[in-house]
């Protein structure tokens, strides 16, 4: 098992989530080149999702001057489309990478792992609202597969007994920290996600 850093994205809904100011500015600079109108909404409602790790309500706002529609327009599809999610990650945040070179080394069976373990299936959070076990595509880290991440950094080559090992620990309480700690070097693709509980 080795550990990097990455991007993660990432249950239920929903959030009002005012956004902070430098929030702001992530969503602003992610809608910067978007142009306007209502055919650009989803993917103007991915980039947030990119951004953030889920799509505040502030952040539909932000969406719908930059579209030049209104809020309804907006708040109608974000709601509608699962793939979308308006509440922060858990605490604790396991993505497991849906990708063809993760799947073909053992990644299904995996998930099967993780879902045992966790309590929880594809998709959803634990029992308590800790931990997450949510999807993620491939990040271009294939040399790392079968991978998942936890709270964005990659935990890869990733055999069956690692992944019961991981689960166990995140079922038993430990942190993400604590299990996949970052290391010195790593260089952070994208911009921490906001979580539930935190201050950002
Ligand atoms: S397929 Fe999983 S990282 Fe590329």
């Amino acid at each position: 098992m080795r550990c990097v850093t990455n991007g993660a994205n990432g249950g239920e809904r929903t959030d009002a989530g005012d956004l902070t100011p430098a929030q702001r500015d992530r969503v602003a600079a992610a809608l910067a080149d978007v142009e306007p109108g209502k055919g650009n909404l989803l993917p103007a409602l991915h980039r947030v999702q990119h951004e953030l790790g889920w799509v505040p309500r502030a952040a539909m706002t932000l969406v719908a001057r930059r579209l030049g529609i209104s809020e309804a327009q907006v708040y109608g599809p974000a709601t509608f489309y699962s793939e979308f999610r308006l509440t922060p990650p858990p605490a604790s945040l396991l993505t497991w990478c849906s990708g063809p070179t993760c799947r073909v080394l053992g990644g299904e069976r995996i998930k099967l792992i993780l879902e045992e373990t966790l309590d929880c299936r594809l998709g959803e959070n634990g029992p308590n609202d800790d931990y997450g076990l949510w999807l993620g595509q491939c990040n271009g880290t294939c040399e790392q597969a079968p991978q998942v991440w936890l709270n964005g950094r990659v935990v890869g080559k990733l055999g069956l007994a690692d992944a019961a090992r991981l689960a166990r620990r995140l079922r038993d309480g430990e942190t993400a920290d604590a299990i996949a700690p970052p290391p010195a070097d790593a260089v952070e693709i994208q911009p921490a996600l906001v979580r539930r509980g935190e201050t950002p």
